[in-house]
């Protein structure tokens, strides 16, 4: 019989290709989805097909999940559900902790008092956000110095995850993955609001785009490679800690730059700075040293940074297109 899989953050952008992942292995894929006003399963519609086995129930981590981990007892809980935007955590810092800290504590006891201890293997999306202003590059054994809502929160559950595998015999593992893209990331992160900016100045949707620091530095790669690594973390034999990075790092600027370039457009004529971008604490350089994932388990990432900015770019442009017919 295939394994059963629970995704929570199933709608986003890794849960939609985790998912997709896990249904091409066999197995049957439960996903949570939560109440919202307007349809959010746009990442995940195609694979609603009669045949797939890919199941979704509503729930929210401020609720806790007990009843669904009761009813599908998984083999494995990717836990991929949280406020993943750094900059919005400023603004909703109590929420935030609750979800992305209590949330997974409600997960981790659910597991336990269940008596799934034995049987339910655990993934935390944990992030290099933590890292904060530890000088790169970063590695498993680099000091947490987070200074965001986002990755104080992150790094609370990270020790949790810890906690309960040492405490308790969990299988729990956190995957510390860096910064990665997609033509499905949210289009309020920087990369994913610079390639649609860039498409529809070009289709001559709209004429400028705002953005805060162009100096950050960051490690990105593809959510799809991204994904097939924390497959691999929950396949292990052991429960560990590991860093997911490509080892390349580029400012934004430079991300920005790759982006007009392709699209043959002038930078300085369109790109404002605008304040208001700008966070009260910075990440100012993330570069991911993942020697030990590619060495332990043999991954590696496939998705060059030059590919990534073509492949979000070209989505963009059929997107935008479509846009112009309407
Ligand atoms: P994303 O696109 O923003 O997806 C987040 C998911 O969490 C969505 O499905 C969202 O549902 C769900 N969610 C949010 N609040 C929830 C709640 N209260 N209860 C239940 N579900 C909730 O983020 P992502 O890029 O796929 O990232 C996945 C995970 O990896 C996150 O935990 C993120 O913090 C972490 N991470 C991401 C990166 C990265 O670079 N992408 C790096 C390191 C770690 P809706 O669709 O309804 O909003
Ligand atoms: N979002 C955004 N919008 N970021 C901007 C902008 C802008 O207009 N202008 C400059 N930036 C800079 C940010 O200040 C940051 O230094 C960098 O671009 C990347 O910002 P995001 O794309 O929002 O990503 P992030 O690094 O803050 O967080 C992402 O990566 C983390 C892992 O390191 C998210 O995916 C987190 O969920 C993830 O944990």
């Amino acid at each position: 019989m295939g394994k059963v899989a629970l995704i929570t953050g199933i709608t986003g952008q890794d849960g939609s290709y985790l998912s997709e992942l896990l249904l091409s292995k066999g197995y049957e894929v439960h996903g949570v989805i939560r109440r919202s006003s307007w349809p959010n399963t746009g990442r995940i519609d195609k694979t609603f097909d009669p045949e797939s086995k890919q199941y979704i129930h509503y729930g929210d981590l401020s609720d806790g999940i007990d009843d669904l981990l009761y009813s599908i007892q998984p083999d494995e809980v990717y836990n991929l559900a949280a406020m993943s935007h750094v900059k919005i955590s400023f603004d909703v810092p109590i929420y935030t902790s609750e979800i992305n800290a209590v949330g997974v504590c409600r997960i981790l006891e659910g597991i336990r008092k269940l008596g799934l201890a034995k049987k339910t293997k655990f993934y935390q999306a944990s992030s290099s956000e933590m890292f904060g202003i530890t000088p790169p590059p970063q590695n498993e054994n680099s000091v947490f110095n987070p200074v965001s809502p986002y990755g104080c929160a992150k790094l609370y559950s990270y020790h949790l995850t810890r906690s309960y595998r040492s405490g308790y015999g969990l299988f729990a593992a956190n995957g510390i993955l860096f910064n990665h893209e997609s033509e499905r990331r949210g289009v309020n992160f920087v990369t994913r609001k610079i390639t649609r900016a860039a498409c529809r100045i070009k289709l001559g949707l709209q004429d400028t785009l705002r953005l805060g620091n162009l100096d950050a530095k960051r490690d990105w790669g593809h959510s799809k490679d991204y994904m097939r690594a924390i497959y691999m973390i929950l396949q292990h034999e052991t429960p560990d800690d590991w860093v997911v990075s490509t080892g390349e790092t580029h400012t934004v600027r430079e991300f920005l730059e790759s982006v007009f370039e392709y699209l043959e457009i002038p930078m300085e004529k369109h790109v404002i700075i605008d304040e208001s971008f700008k966070r009260p604490n910075e990440v100012p350089a993330l570069l991911g040293d993942s020697t030990k994932i590619q060495t332990v388990l043999g991954w590696k990432p496939e998705v060059s940074f030059k590919q990534l900015v073509k492949l979000m770019i070209d989505s963009d442009l059929k997107e935008v297109a479509l846009e112009l017919l309407k």
